[in-house]
């Protein structure tokens, strides 16, 4: 099994590109099932999630070819020749349950296996599955599947969410796209994703109005058609470098990212003592003389992110003073916590919030981690670290982090992958 090593204590300066965000590229992948016409997704990152998405796909029947002239830009087209996700895809991520949505509207029927549990909490789907109901689908649970009926198409609903689920509003938005009449979709979550999945839906042929908000109204068309979209940059990825910069008393110049996606990320770093400044087509980053504990509380956007709670935690373990890190939105989000303590670090976990209490340096250790956001906390962790650091199940990694090493390694950072 792959593992990472990490020699710290090196200021990092340099610059990295941010890719396309996963969690948009995700979603608008599974819009594909929504038209036979092609269509073209461009900056979409090469990552292991990317790939699970297209072989899910795949066995719908939908091509996904990566386009040779630009290795990040995926065609996709093609009929549907099958409703059923199978377990053994949708148990590798729990995202694959986007296409019920998209099946189910276009198809009048769909079978998805449930995703189960995963390590960061239980993670149910009821929000989805009422949301579709709403719309007029009727929905049994089978042997593991949900098993999705429209026989005579869906129609258009006035729904609730009862919580700003982000896979349930991109869900339940997709379907209500080729729906009869018009949605309205209250409380709906407002990521950045899920506008540009409007936005895209929307040069599809799709009429969604509200984008941006949390109140979505949808106009159902007969059908849909092809469009060529660019994917935004990833804004976890942009935070988890700047945490970088931070965290190693650094400079890192971050290309392609954008601060109108991050504002609370930003703001709650600056209280902490890290500069950044935007610039036309980036944004820098640097520690100024101190870190400073800062309380944060992880909440739906455009709160403070959850993915971004963990690499957070990591930059508060080495600032002066106590920080209190408040997980809001999964139960179960602090298992990278005993692996910083194992490097040094002084977090104690009380309920859903933790008192982080920073000290002047740790020390590297071999860690474990259990998520993708909790992995590259370890790594950041890390960089930070006296010492040789090496990080277990660098898959999770993979899962969500495009060349993690080598943008790091450009910046002067000693790290290598073992293999
Ligand atoms: C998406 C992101 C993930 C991020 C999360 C929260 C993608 C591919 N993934 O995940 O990286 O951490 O948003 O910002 O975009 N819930 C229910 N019932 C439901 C749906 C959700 O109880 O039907 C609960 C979940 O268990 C969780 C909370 O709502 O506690 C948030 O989940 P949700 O916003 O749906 O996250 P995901 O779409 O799974």
């Amino acid at each position: 099994m792959h593992r990472i090593r990490i020699r710290g204590c090196r200021p990092l300066s340099g610059e990295i590109s941010i890719g396309g965000a996963k969690n948009a590229a995700l979603p608008l992948m599974a819009a594909a099932l929504l038209t036979e016409e092609r269509l073209i997704l461009s900056n979409v990152p090469q990552l292991a999630d990317i790939h699970t998405m297209a072989t899910l796909l795949a066995q719908h029947g939908i091509t996904v070819e990566r386009v040779a002239r630009d290795r990040r830009m995926l065609a996709l087209g093609g009929a549907i020749t099958n409703p059923e996700a199978p377990y053994d895809i949708v148990r590798k991520m729990r995202a694959s349950v986007l296409v019920l949505g998209p099946l189910l509207a276009r198809l009048g029927q769909a079978r998805v296996s449930l995703p189960g549990g995963c390590a960061i909490g239980t993670r149910p789907v009821d929000l989805h599955l009422k949301g579709l109901e709403q719309l007029g689908a009727q929905i049994t649970l089978e042997g593991g599947y949900i098993q999705a009926t429209a026989p005579c198409r869906l129609t258009g609903a006035k729904i609730v969410l009862p919580f700003a689920s982000v896979g349930a509003t991109e869900n339940i938005l997709m379907a209500a796209c080729l729906a009869k009449g018009r949605t309205v979709l209250a409380n709906a979550a407002r990521e950045p994703e899920i506008a540009d999945l409007a936005a895209c839906l929307n040069k599809m042929g799709a009429l969604i109005g509200g984008i941006g908000t949390d109140r979505l109204t949808i106009d159902g068309v007969a059908r849909l058609h092809g469009a060529e979209h660019e994917t935004i940059p990833d804004r976890i990825e942009t935070g988890t470098y700047a945490v970088a910069a931070a965290i190693s008393g650094g400079a890192i110049r971050l290309r392609c990212a954008r601060l109108d996606h991050l504002g609370s990320v930003v703001r709650i770093l600056r209280e902490a003592g890290v500069e950044i400044i935007e610039d036309g087509g980036g944004v820098t980053v640097r520690r100024l003389d101190g870190l400073h504990g800062v309380d944060v509380m992880t909440e739906p956007y455009p709160g403070f992110p959850t993915d971004m709670q963990a690499q957070f935690m990591a930059l508060m373990s080495v600032a002066e003073g106590a920080a209190m890190v408040t997980e809001t939105i999964f139960e179960n989000r602090f298992m990278h916590v005993p692996e910083l303590n194992r490097m040094g670090a002084r977090i104690n976990v009380h309920g859903a919030s933790a008192i982080v209490r920073g000290v002047a340096t740790l020390s590297g250790a071999p860690v474990m981690a259990t998520d993708l956001r909790a992995s590259v906390s370890l790594v950041l962790a890390g960089l930070a670290a006296k010492g040789e650091t090496v990080v277990n199940r660098v898959y999770h990694l993979d899962r969500g982090y495009e060349a993690l090493e080598s943008k790091l390694a450009a910046c002067g950072a000693a790290i290598e992958r073992l293999v």
